[in-house]
C-alpha cells in the first residue's frame, strides 16, 4: 500500500481506466454469459442497502425483513408453501447449503451423491468440500438425465440426487417429475438447481411453452437453487436458495459466538444487504407480469436465433427449451476464434464441440441480427471448413 493516499480525483481516474478494460453489456456482444445489467431499481436498491450487515441480523432489522420477504416470493413462485431460505452469493453457495444439508440429514458413512452428466460443475468443488462421492448419472438423446440411470446409481452411501431445471449448457430441463418420484421410494433427498431456470419456467406455460413441474408441488423437492443475478436481472452476488421448511435448517445452523443472532445458516458470515434489496426491488417492481415481459422476449429471440442458424445451415444441439441456443460448425472452435476477432463473444462447450449462445435480458434483435450477419459473411468466406 502507497504511504500516502491519492486524491479522491486521482482515484476515480485510475479505477475508470481499469474499468473501461472490462466489456461491457450495452452493445450487445457479450453472448456467452447467464448475468446481465442490473435492472435499474435493483441499482438504486443495492445502492441504499450498502451498510446492512445479514451476517450480523439483529443491527439490522430492515434488511433481515427484506430478505425474508424476498424469500417468500421466490417461494411462492415456486409453489414452496412452508419454504425458508436465504438470498446467498451465488448458485454455487446455495448448491453447497442444500448438500450440505443433505449429507447432515443423512449421516452416511461414505455418503454419494447422483449428479447428471450436465450438472454444473459447482458440484464438483461441493463434493470435494463435503467429501461425497460424484455418481455420474447418463442423459438420454434430448440431453435431459436418464430416471433409469439415476435409479441405478442410487445404493445405501446416496444422500442427494440432484436434478437441473434448466442446463448451464443447453437450457434442458431434467424430468423433475421422475426424479421426485425415484426420491420418494428410495427415501433420498432431491435437490433442483434451478439457478438459470428458475426465473424463467414459472411463466412458460403461461405463454403457451411447454414446461413441467419442477418445483415444491413435487413431493420428493426438498430444496431448489434459483439465482436473483442470472434472470433476476440484479447485481451480483445474489443467489438464492429455498428449502422445503424450516426442519432442514437444524442440519446446517452453526452457533455464533459473539453476533446479534445466535444461529448462523449460510456458509458466508458477513453477507450484504444490498443483494436482499436488490432482488426484492425487482420482484416487486416487475411483478409476475413484468417477469412475462421479459422471459416472452428472450424466449422470442432465441427462437429467431435459432431458426435463423437452420436457415444458415448450422445444425442445433437441441431444440432450445429456455432462453439458450447451441449450434455445431464443421470446425466449431475455429468459428468460435473467427466470432471472437469480430467482438463476438461465444461460449464454446467442448464436451458437446458445440457453441453456446444466452439470451438474456440485454440482447435486442439487431444485436441478433448484426451477430448473424457477421457469422454468415465468416461461413461464407470460410465454407469449406465452417459449413456443417
Ligand atoms: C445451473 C447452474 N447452477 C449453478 C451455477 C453456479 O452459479 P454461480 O456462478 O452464481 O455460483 C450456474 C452458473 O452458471 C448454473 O448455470
Amino acid at each position: 500500500m502507497r504511504d500516502k493516499g491519492l486524491s479522491r480525483k486521482a482515484v476515480l481516474a485510475a479505477l475508470k481506466k481499469f474499468l473501461e478494460q472490462d466489456r461491457g453489456y450495452a452493445d450487445g456482444k457479450i453472448l456467452c454469459s447467464m448475468c446481465t445489467s442490473p435492472h435499474s431499481i435493483a441499482r438504486t436498491a443495492h445502492r441504499w442497502f450498502l451498510n446492512p450487515n445479514l451476517g450480523d441480523a439483529g443491527l439490522f432489522p430492515g434488511s433481515l425483513k427484506l430478505e425474508k420477504e424476498a424469500v417468500q416470493r421466490l417461494a411462492a413462485l415456486l409453489n414452496g408453501e412452508n419454504s425458508v431460505g436465504f438470498i446467498v452469493s451465488g448458485g454455487t453457495e446455495a448448491n453447497l447449503l442444500a448438500l450440505w444439508a443433505a449429507r447432515n440429514m443423512a449421516c452416511a458413512c461414505n455418503p454419494e451423491v447422483v449428479l447428471p452428466e450436465s450438472a454444473h460443475f459447482s458440484f464438483k468443488k461441493i463434493c470435494n468440500l463435503l467429501g461425497l462421492k460424484p455418481v455420474y448419472a447418463s442423459l438420454d438423446s434430448a440431453y435431459r438425465v436418464k430416471p433409469s440411470s439415476v435409479e441405478k446409481c442410487i445404493t445405501r452411501n446416496t444422500v442427494a440426487i440432484v436434478g437441473t431445471a434448466g442446463t448451464t449448457e443447453l437450457g434442458t430441463v431434467d424430468p423433475i417429475d421422475k426424479l421426485s418420484a425415484i426420491a420418494v421410494t428410495h427415501g433420498v433427498y432431491l435437490h433442483v438447481d434451478a439457478a438459470f431456470g428458475g426465473l424463467i419456467i414459472p411463466f412458460l406455460n403461461d405463454m403457451g411453452y411447454e414446461a413441467k413441474e419442477f418445483d415444491f408441488r413435487l413431493e420428493g423437492v426438498k430444496s431448489i437453487t434459483v439465482d436473483p443475478h442470472k434472470m433476476g436481472m440484479t447485481p451480483i452476488p445474489a443467489g438464492g436458495i429455498l428449502f422445503r421448511d424450516s426442519a432442514v435448517l437444524d442440519y446446517i445452523k452453526t452457533e455464533t459466538p459473539y453476533l446479534t443472532e445466535k444461529w448462523q445458516y449460510t456458509f458466508a458470515g458477513t453477507r450484504s444487504g444490498a443483494s436482499a434489496a436488490a432482488a426484492w426491488a425487482v420482484f416487486e417492481h416487475l411483478g409476475r407480469e413484468g417477469f412475462k415481459k421479459i422471459v416472452r422476449r428472450c424466449m422470442r429471440l432465441t427462437k429467431f436465433l435459432s431458426s435463423r442458424l437452420e436457415a444458415l445451415g448450422f445444425t442445433l444441439v437441441v431444440q432450445p427449451q429456455l432462453n439458450i441456443v447451441a449450434f455445431k460448425a464443421a470446425d466449431t472452435k475455429q468459428l468460435v476464434e473467427k466470432l471472437r476477432q469480430h467482438g463476438w463473444l461465444v461460449s464454446y462447450i467442448p464436451r458437446l464441440d458445440c457453441i453456446r449462445i444466452v439470451i438474456m435480458p440485454h440482447i435486442r434483435k439487431r444485436h441478433l441480427a448484426a451477430f448473424l450477419k457477421d457469422l454468415s459473411h465468416i461461413a461464407q468466406a470460410d465454407a469449406s471448413s465452417l459449413k456443417p
